[in-house]
């Protein structure tokens, strides 16, 4: 892990899932229910390091970045990261999250299996936009062995700026939830 991405974001990881080599740190006050910018972050062991770079883009933009690991290499299960982040969206915890592991579409299976999840793979900017602006999702999955740190970067930021534009899609959307 590098030294300064630990001082920079909080890592609030549930002990279950991570090794003794995780540093937990729970909000004593609870969930931050009305914080617009409060984003989870998770992966398998194939995205650590794109889920490290996208942290500390992200923090850089004001996001308060909620990374729930792993934060150690060894071979991991992609469906328990998936479920442990797309629980803290559904909950309110958070109100986006961002997934990876190296397709993307392992994690993003366990997380839409998760009620009111609404999770899409993107590998291009234009998907990330209009998974936001028509399908409210509220999770993006990102593959790190299919896109580079560049690319990924600016799928991450085509999802954070683009918002639900409502109307039919509020229909279809609901239609998806019912
Ligand atoms: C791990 O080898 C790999 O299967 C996983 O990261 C992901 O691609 C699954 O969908």
């Amino acid at each position: 892990m590098k030294a300064e991405y630990a001082d920079a974001v909080r890592i609030d990881a549930t002990p279950q899932f991570w090794s003794k080599a995780h540093i937990c740190s729970f909000d004593p006050e609870g969930p931050a229910m009305n914080n617009e910018k409060r984003i989870v972050l998770s992966s398998d062991h194939a995205a650590i390091d794109l889920r490290l770079a996208v942290a500390e883009h992200i923090i850089a933009q004001g996001w308060d970045v909620v990374d729930i690991g792993p934060t150690t290499p060894e071979s991991t299960h992609y469906p328990v990261h998936g479920q442990a982040a797309a629980e803290r969206v559904a909950s309110g915890d958070c109100r986006l999250g961002i997934i990876l592991c190296g397709t993307g579409q392992g994690i993003m299976m366990a997380a839409n299996k998760v009620k009111g999840i609404r999770c899409g793979v993107c590998s291009d900017t234009f998907s990330a936009r209009m998974i936001r602006q028509h399908n409210d999702s509220n999770m993006l999955s990102i593959g790190a062995r299919v896109v580079g740190e560049g690319l990924a970067l600016d799928i991450v930021d085509a999802f954070l700026g683009a918002e639900f534009e409502g109307g039919r899609h509020a229909t279809r959307v609901d239609m998806i939830e019912s």
